[in-house]
């Protein structure tokens, strides 16, 4: 069988919580590969409203297992609230979820290493979720981590000591002296918190999860792998260094689950029909005016995990085809498209035009000295008109306007990839299939 990889091909939040939700019926298996609470994945159905931060998106639709890959940062004391929350709502999960024993664990100390590295970059400041997740990477690539499965070893209390003297000495280097009691302060009141998660974490079944997806593929199961962030927060190939610590692009599913590059099937991008970013870095199509406003009210774009307003923008198509390109991409999946219903008329950028050239392709480099998008470096669009019409109520592509089919024909033809469903609504029934009749793909 086949791995299907799901994951954002912009800045992060492009709705690909609610499309695994969507399409965890059709597959045995959901598996988080990389990232961790950094991530906000937003469901709706039945009037419910769920985010999950560390906890894959096909927890509710049946009984498919669940599992959170050896990629992952974990949390213990977030991923203990994550998971009692949904206990708490009639959703159990200890059945249904797995563990990776090589998933690293992100310690009270990163967070505040998150904190005060932020703090020592000032203006130039990457504008991170606070989560602790660059700290955890940097120790998992210096070969200093501590791993889910250590929770399992006797002498787990003496190594976190170890990892937390560590840790201090580096804040001590970072802080003034008051900043540092501070805290200190503050990891007294956290730690009790974390120990309690590490216990609870020892309640689930942890595992060597590249084995068991491996012999699951092998016995005929199909598995879809969700991403977190997007491909422009790529630590590799994204707006370095405005990117998380992971490689969220397709080549992170076989590191991340330990699966075969020959054994991915699908790739879904995900794509906003407009664009976002949260934190500092380069954003050529944002919009700091009325229109900006608009997409991010209409949008409610608003951070599911910071609260953060979004920026907004224009769709970008230089840097998606940048992103397909990466990923292979097999098929798109458009959300959000309801919230462009009132523009008279709709912008996408096709090209940059940078010191008087058009560049369609990505470039190294579009930040500027401050980190926003360089001054030299402007978005050249083309114009569509808008169908100013709601499509939330619509239930099948026979109901699109004429100008949303010109629209996604458009896309189509600049990304040269099918957009195989189209969200028009925040809700799991808000989804419409396309090309249903000409079997695109087989899973879906
Ligand atoms: P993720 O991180 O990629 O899973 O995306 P988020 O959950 O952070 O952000 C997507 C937001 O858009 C959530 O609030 C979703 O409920 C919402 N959403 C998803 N699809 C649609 C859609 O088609 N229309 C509207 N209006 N909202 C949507
Ligand atoms: P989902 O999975 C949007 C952004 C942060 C910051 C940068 C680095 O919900 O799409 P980090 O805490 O990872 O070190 O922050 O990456 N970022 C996200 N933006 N969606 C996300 O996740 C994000 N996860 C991280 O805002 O700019
Ligand atoms: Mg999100």
């Amino acid at each position: 069988m086949k791995v299907d990889v799901l994951l954002g091909l912009q800045w992060g939040d492009e709705g690909k919580g609610k499309v695994v939700d969507v399409l965890t019926p059709r597959y045995d298996v959901i598996a988080r590969f990389q990232g961790g609470p950094n991530a906000g994945h937003t469901l709706e159905f039945g009037g419910q409203k769920y985010v999950l931060r560390s906890i894959p998106s096909g927890i509710f639709q049946g009984d498919k297992l669940n599992v959170i890959g050896g990629g992952v940062v974990l949390d213990p004391a977030l991923f203990k609230a994550e998971a009692e929350a949904l206990e708490a709502s009639g959703h159990p999960l200890k059945e249904r979820l797995h563990i990776s024993r090589k998933a690293h664990l992100i310690l009270p100390t990163h967070r505040l290493l998150d904190a005060a590295g932020e703090a020592a970059k000032g203006k130039s400041k990457v504008g991170t979720t606070g989560k602790g997740i660059g700290p955890t990477y940097t120790d998992k690539i210096s070969r200093n981590g501590l791993r889910v499965g250590d929770v399992e070893r006797e002498d787990f209390d003496a190594l976190y000591r170890q990892a937390k003297e560590r840790h201090l000495a580096m804040l001590r280097g970072l802080m003034t002296a008051e900043d540092y009691t501070a805290a200190l302060a503050k990891l007294e009141q956290t730690e009790p918190e974390w120990m309690a998660g590490v216990d609870y974490l020892r309640s689930f079944t942890l595992t060597d999860s590249e084995h068991e997806i491996n012999k699951l593929l092998k016995a005929g199961k199909s598995v879809l792998c969700e991403g977190a962030q997007g491909t422009m927060l790529d630590v590799d190939y994204g707006s370095y260094p405005f990117v998380t610590s992971s490689n969220t692009i397709c080549a992170g599913a076989c590191t991340g689950l330990g699966v075969a590059p020959g054994r991915i099937g699908r790739v879904y991008g995900i794509i906003k029909a407009y664009c976002t970013r949260v934190g500092s870095g380069p954003f050529p199509t944002e919009l700091m005016d009325e229109t900006g406003d608009k997409l991010c009210s209409i949008g409610h774009e608003f951070g599911a995990v910071t609260g953060r307003r979004r920026r907004c923008g224009w769709i970008d198509l230089v840097a998606l085809r940048y992103a397909i390109m990466l990923n292979g991409v097999t098929d798109l999946i458009m959300m959000k498209s309801d919230v462009l219903d009132t523009f008279e008329t709709i912008k996408a950028c096709v090209a940059y035009e940078i010191d008087g050239k058009v560049v369609e392709d990505f470039p190294y480099s579009i930040a500027g000295a401050d980190g926003q998008t360089a001054p030299n470096v402007k978005p050249i669009y083309t114009e569509l008109p808008g169908w100013q019409c709601p499509l939330s109520q619509m239930t099948s592509e026979d109901e699109f306007p004429e100008e949303f089919n010109n629209y996604l024909s458009f896309l189509e033809e600049e990304l040269e990839v099918p957009i195989r469903i189209v969200s028009v609504g925040p809700d799991r029934e808000q989804t419409i299939e396309r090309y249903v009749e000409d079997g695109l793909t087989e899973n879906v």
